[in-house]
């Protein structure tokens, strides 16, 4: 019996000459010629079988597949094989004694069956077989180059026949050039299997990828719009705070305007009076005069201290309103801001300690940096102090090279650990049973970051205060002040 390397080229074999070696010769050259004009791998066997078909009317050939996930055999191969035979077999399992094709798989050498009917081999299927007058089948194992077995080859005739040495050679060389292309072409599939499921890989991959950058586009979108809308909520109750000490502050110097002008407004009745009474004495007029300019010195005042109010609340609003940019003496800023929570800060006894350079000129967003403030002092009312209890809070503003540092300090009861290292997240608050709803250090840390180009850390221990250091760069990113 030939092996795979002794059939692996026809030259090689003495036995095989003439018409066969022709057939072999012709069948291979043309399924080469269908292999690269890219036909099937049925095609080309088909093409291969055939060709040595065409040399004997009474022979039938056959190329099974052995399937590798369930060694079982199928038909793939068979022109002349009625259909309803090829179809009969093709599934069988491989085995010992499973007629010729089954028998040569599970062996690995060529099993020949010289007649159907009378082999214990073919017993299941000599009924089909005389049905279509087939008698003898040869078969040979169709190997790969590393001898693992792809297939059979087989050949069937109508009556019993016993092959010559010449044509076992023939088998073994046909099963040879058979086991050669299709091992090449089952790995060109398995390759083209492989290369279209990467390709199906990285097309979902590829879809997953651009789903979940739209998802995060659509949720960032969604978190800007949030902290827009947080930004406008905050803005406003930052307003209404002020305008409530505004109201508180405006009060008293119209107060006393008011009871100034009504005083004026006595003197000028009994002077009217005293003159129409031909009373009014030249000390009643001198005193009127003194009187009435005192009056009107305290009116002027006050409603000079309102109208300076006004115009703090009114600039104070605009700011926290628009976010405007503009140059402002940061000092005077500071004492506006500590003015408009005065009402506020009546309930606690802290005394506030502001150093900063009575002169320092800031190009800012000053609506920015006094709602940072205002968080920050109402922060360390909530919860650094009891109602009532004294308190110092420092505000200390440096220039350090191009980067203007404040820090803020108060001396109340501090923090724990998670709450330094939670604050500026948002939502969290200590205090949600006393309505507070954890966004103010949130909106703080986005003003400071987004808006400012800055920095904010906190440093604090429990019973020891709370530092926050804010840190903003002075000078534009295109080097402008
Ligand atoms: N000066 C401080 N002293 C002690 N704890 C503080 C101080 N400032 C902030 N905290 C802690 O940080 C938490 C978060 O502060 P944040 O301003 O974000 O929220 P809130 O004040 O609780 O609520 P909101 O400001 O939204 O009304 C507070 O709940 C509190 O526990
Ligand atoms: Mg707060």
């Amino acid at each position: 019996m030939p092996d795979i390397a002794s059939a692996s080229a026809l030259q090689l074999v003495p036995g095989v000459e003439g018409a066969l070696k022709k057939a072999i010769e012709s069948g291979r050259n043309s399924a080469l010629n269908l292999w690269v004009a890219g036909a099937s791998m049925q095609a080309v066997l088909t093409e291969l079988v055939s060709a040595l078909e065409s040399i004997d009317d009474d022979l039938k050939c056959s190329i099974m597949l052995l399937g590798e996930a369930d060694n079982k055999l199928y038909s793939l191969v068979g022109p002349n094989l009625p259909e309803n035979y090829s179809m009969a077999i093709s599934g069988v399992d491989i085995g010992p004694t499973v007629g010729s094709c089954g028998a040569s798989a599970y062996l690995k050498q060529p099993v020949i069956v010289a007649d159907i009917q009378t082999h214990p081999n073919w017993q299941p299927y000599r009924a089909i077989c005389e049905q279509h007058q087939l008698r003898a089948c040869w078969s040979h194992p169709i190997f790969s180059a590393n001898k693992k077995v792809l297939g059979t080859f087989g050949m069937y005739y109508s009556s019993v026949r016993e092959p010559s040495p010449q044509e076992r050679s023939l088998i073994a060389m046909e099963a040879n050039i058979a086991g050669m292309i299709m091992e090449r072409m089952l790995a060109e599939k398995s390759q083209e299997t492989a290369r279209q499921s990467l390709e199906r890989e990285v097309q979902r991959r590829t879809q997953e990828l651009t789903q979940s950058n739209t998802r995060l586009r659509e949720a960032l979108q969604q978190r800007n719009e949030v902290q827009q809308q947080l930004l406008e909520i905050e803005n406003l109750s930052a307003l209404g705070t002020m305008t409530a000490s505004l109201t508180h502050e405006i009060n008293t110097p119209i107060g006393v305007a008011v009871t100034a002008l009504s005083h004026l407004q006595n003197l000028h009745d009994k002077g009217q009076k005293q003159f129409e009474a031909n009373q009014l004495t030249r000390s009643a007029l001198l005193q009127f005069y003194r009187e009435s300019a005192e009056a009107m010195a305290i009116l002027e005042r006050n409603l000079q201290r309102s109208a300076e109010l006004v115009s703090t609340f009114k600039q104070l609003s605009l700011d926290q309103h628009t976010q405007h940019k503009r140059l402002f003496n940061l000092c005077d800023y500071l004492w506006e801001i500590l003015l408009s929570l005065k009402p506020k800060l009546k309930q606690y006894r802290l005394m506030f300690c502001l150093d900063v350079d009575a002169d320092l000129e800031i190009n800012s967003y000053p609506g920015a940096i006094s709602q940072i403030l205002v968080n920050l002092i109402i922060n360390s009312m909530h919860h650094g102090y009891q109602e009532g209890q004294k308190g110092r809070i420092t505000i200390r503003v440096s220039q350090q090279q191009q980067e203007l540092v404040m820090e803020y300090a108060d001396d109340g009861k501090g923090m724990n650990a998670e709450t330094i290292e939670r604050m500026f997240e948002p939502f969290y608050t200590s205090a949600r049973d006393k309505g507070g709803s954890g966004l103010g250090m949130h909106i703080c840390k986005d003003l400071v970051e987004k808006l400012l180009h800055g920095t904010i850390a906190c440093t604090a221990e429990p019973d020891n205060g709370c530092q926050i250091c804010l840190k903003m760069p002075l000078i534009n990113s295109d080097g402008s002040k």
